[in-house]
Formats: C-alpha cells, sequence, structure tokens
C-alpha cells in the first residue's frame, strides 16, 4: 500500500468509527468507572488464555509517548507460580492473590528504546535519547508503563472481568523471583478474576467533584 493510500485509509476508519459511536452509553460508563470497583475476593471460575489475549489486544491501543508501550505483562496463574509470588506480597495482599485466578504482574524494560525502528519509524533517532541517559531510560518507562497499567485495568473491565490492583508489594523481591536476566522492574500487580461480593467490605468512597481539583484558566 503507498503512503497516500494508507493515510487515506486511516482516515477512513476514523470517519466510520466516528459516524459509528460519539460516547460511551451509560451502561458502559458504569462498567468501566461509575459502578466498577477494586475486587479483592474472587468467584470460582477461571479465566482463559483468551481473556488474557483479549485484554492485551483492548490495552495495546492506549496511547504511549512515542507508542513506545514499555509495559511488559507476566501472568501468574500456576499454583506453582502462585507460590513463588506469595513471598513477595504485603501482608494484607497475600490471601486475596492466592485466591485469585491470575495476578498480573507489570513490568517496564529499561530497554524499550530497542524498538523504535519498529514501533516509530517516523523518528527512530529517539532512541538515542534513552539509550545514552539510563535515569532518563527509567524513569519514562515507569510513567509510560503506569498508563499502560491504567488501560489495563479498563481492559480487564471492557472484557467482563474485575480487576484488583495493589502496589503493595515487595517490588525488589519481585523483580528478582520472575524478571531474573531481563532488564525490566516491576511496577504494580493486578488480580483479575470474576469479582466475588464478599470482598467489597463497604460503598464507594468519596471522590473529588470538579470544583475540588480541577480549574479552568
Ligand atoms: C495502582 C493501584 C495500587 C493499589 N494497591 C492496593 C494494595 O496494595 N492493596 C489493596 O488492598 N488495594 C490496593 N488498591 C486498591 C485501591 O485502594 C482502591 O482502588 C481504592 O480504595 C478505591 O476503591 P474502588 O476502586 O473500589 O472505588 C490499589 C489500586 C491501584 C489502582
Amino acid at each position: 500500500m503507498s503512503e497516500e493510500q494508507a493515510l487515506a485509509d486511516a482516515h477512513a476508519r476514523i470517519t466510520d468509527y466516528r459516524s459509528r459511536i460519539q460516547t460511551l452509553d451509560g451502561n458502559a460508563a458504569d462498567l468501566m468507572f461509575r459502578e466498577a470497583r477494586n475486587h479483592n475476593a474472587w468467584q470460582d471460575k477461571e479465566v482463559s488464555d483468551d481473556k488474557l489475549r483479549e485484554i492485551w489486544d483492548l490495552m495495546k491501543y492506549g496511547s504511549t509517548s512515542a507508542n513506545t508501550l514499555p509495559a511488559r505483562l507476566i501472568f501468574i496463574r500456576s499454583a506453582e507460580a502462585k507460590e513463588r509470588l506469595k513471598p513477595c506480597l504485603m501482608p494484607a495482599n497475600a490471601d486475596k492473590t492466592m485466591a485469585a485466578p491470575v495476578t498480573a504482574l507489570l513490568a517496564y524494560d529499561l530497554e524499550f528504546f530497542t524498538d523504535f525502528a519498529k514501533l516509530y519509524p517516523i523518528r527512530p533517532e529517539m532512541a538515542d535519547m534513552y539509550s545514552s541517559d539510563p535515569a532518563r531510560a527509567e524513569k519514562f518507562a515507569f510513567q509510560q508503563s503506569s498508563l499502560q497499567g491504567a488501560y489495563l485495568i479498563m481492559a480487564i473491565r471492557a472484557v467482563g472481568l474485575d480487576a484488583g490492583a495493589m502496589g503493595g508489594f515487595n517490588t525488589d523481591a519481585a523483580d528478582a523471583e520472575f524478571l531474573g536476566g531481563k532488564n525490566w522492574k516491576s511496577n504494580f500487580l493486578c488480580n483479575i478474576g470474576y469479582g466475588d461480593l464478599e470482598g467489597i467490605k463497604g460503598p464507594r468512597l468519596y471522590r473529588y467533584g470538579f470544583d475540588e481539583v480541577c480549574d479552568i484558566i
């Protein structure tokens, strides 16, 4: 396909989907945001490989700076892998994580810049900015993978599952246990499954109203 054709095709796709959908309907907004809760207990129902692939196939479209996609995911499901995760967890997060059908370890690749030519072919030289400055690369990878973590939570909800995100774990221990031999670091964990109401111990907590935290200038 020529460059002009590819551009015309990209414009046609945007025109097409915008003619089909303008906003999330109320049910979709409830599923993704207004009624969605962070879950702490799980129904005895498996999460298939296909579901995990569906999650990635949605979250990968979330924007990242220069399309760098520095997040990496390890889906911890087997009993053996869960046992390896257990000592890394804060006690308060242990039982619910061991009971979850799957726990995603969201990590970030400190050498994400090696794929610039594939992911951002319009400016592959941007890789140098990061390869020459590891501290800058790490800050960027953490920031951008955190965004992808938010997309992960939203994708889990979008495919009809529930998410239980957790920062409460020893990242150094998880790095040593799961990321050995890779130049990756742990960001956060997210349990994935079908939530059980047993784990919801109270009503939705307060959220700031617009006027409390937003300015229009
Ligand atoms: C990145 C992230 C890390 C979190 N870490 C933990 C955690 O370690 N343990 C825990 O019980 N909840 C954790 N939570 C859950 C939040 O406390 C919860 O989402 C918040 O209290 C709001 O509840 P709601 O999402 O049900 O409205 C985390 C949530 C996110 C998004």
